[in-house]
């Protein structure tokens, strides 16, 4: 044993919200210490027991009392896209329904229309700007989709912007491919035709350029039917790229038990989800995710059900669904706030969503989303007295610093 460590940082007079209990309880350790070495967390507990450390090359962080949480991870987000839909929102004002516009050619494929038109570069500012704002909140890890490209050139062109902003923010981003988001005017009246097109030309092709660590379908009357669903689960799995969905947004169409058949990560939305669903969810180890923004913004008036994922110990996490058309609110803090309000979460369950179980949902919760001896240093410093307020006020933000592999980057 080394008679003293070395380590980089040390937090001392420090509450932790250790998130290693999956939503049951924040994990508290209060009155600790936290040490960050090489990147990763090196040493935790109460601050009576810190272990002899080298003090020459440490940097000392009296805490003060304040909490330390994971970095927040938002596990679903659409911020790569171009224009706004400002007039649907006055629409809707006027009485029409999402589902209407989207069948009216609004709706996504507005979106659609508006990515094609931006450049590379002008899709990458607007997107900066909403990873900026998500970042500022303690966001360090995050999942883009594409989605509003719906053709091999937009869709890889979203996906380059998403894999750009990893280099250019000190925010982890996971990428996922949606080109099973809704169908192009090119292909009206063929949805099968545009199947085939993600399935035989798409995903072999973001696959081979390395821009897809997940597949996503929004599974959906207003999106593509079970069957398609399942022909793009079998060209992701075919080229060894883990699946996810959107499903039960606004239907029942069994989108989540098809997931869970083929191993997916997480079943996003969830208003509509039956038992069966929520036992298939249970049975495949999936995530819930749940969109409290998009609920909100829609004015859904049909509540996912949370308790019966609780009483089957499904996982539940929360995220932003940033996007212009459901839910154009950037604000993870927000989304706990809503998450409790809207949803009936617990505090220590909202949490536990955008740390533990949205890694889960992304598949990286080897690395980040619990504080614990060998993690990646992703950590928030709050200046809090205790972790519900997190949840409890929005407005003010908390945040003191943020910390990415170990390096202080707010
Ligand atoms: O997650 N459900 C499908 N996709 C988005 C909405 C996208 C849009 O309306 O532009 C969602 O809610
Ligand atoms: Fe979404």
């Amino acid at each position: 044993m080394s008679s003293s460590h070395s380590w980089q940082t040390l937090f001392i007079n420090v509450n932790l919200a250790t998130m290693t209990q999956g939503g049951t309880s924040y994990g508290e350790i209060e009155n600790a210490a936290l040490a960050l070495s090489d990147g990763k967390i090196a040493w935790l507990g109460n601050i009576e027991q810190l272990p002899q450390y080298d003090t020459e090359n440490v940097e000392v962080i009296d805490a003060q009392g304040k909490w330390i949480t994971p970095g927040l991870i938002d596990c679903h987000t659409h911020i790569v896209y171009g224009g706004n839909r400002a007039n649907e929102f006055e629409l809707r004002l006027k009485g029409a329904s999402y589902e209407e516009i989207a069948q009216n050619g609004g709706g996504i494929v507005s979106t659609v229309k508006a990515t094609r038109e931006a450049t590379e570069d002008e899709l990458f500012a607007s997107a900066y700007k909403r990873l900026g704002a998500l970042h500022n909140e303690g966001v360090t890890s995050l999942e883009i989709k594409s989605g509003y490209g719906l053709d091999l050139e937009n869709e890889v062109k979203m996906l380059k912007v998403a894999a750009r902003l990893q280099q250019s923010l000190p925010v982890s981003v996971q990428k996922t491919f949606l080109g099973a988001h809704a169908l192009p005017v090119e292909y009206k009246d063929d949805s099968d035709g545009y199947i085939d097109l993600v399935c035989q030309q798409m995903i072999p092709e973001v696959a081979n350029l390395n821009l897809a660590d997940a597949v996503d379908v929004f599974c959906e009357g207003i999106g593509f039917s079970y069957e398609q669903t399942e022909r793009v689960f079998k060209a992701a799995k075919e080229h060894g790229i883990n699946v996810k969905v959107h499903a039960e947004q606004l239907s029942d169409l069994g989108g989540t038990e098809l997931a869970a058949k083929y191993n997916a990560l997480s079943s996003d939305h969830l208003e509509y989800l039956s038992l069966a669903g929520v036992k298939a969810m249970q049975q495949s180890g999936m995530t819930a995710v749940l969109l409290p923004g998009a609920f909100y913004f829609l004015r859904e008036t049909k509540l996912p059900p949370v308790q019966m994922l609780r009483d089957n110990n499904v996982r539940i996490a929360i995220a932003t669904d940033a996007n212009p058309g459901s839910s154009p609110i950037n604000s993870i803090q927000l989304m706990l706030n809503m998450a409790c309000t809207l949803f009936r979460l617990t505090p220590t369950e909202a949490l536990a969503g955008v740390t533990c179980n949205a890694a889960r949902a992304l598949g990286i919760q080897d690395k980040v989303g619990e504080l614990a001896v060998g993690m990646d240093a992703d950590i928030a410093l709050w200046d809090i007295q205790q972790p519900a307020q997190l949840c409890y006020q929005y407005g003010v933000n908390p945040l003191s610093s943020l910390y990415k592999q170990g390096k202080k980057v707010i």
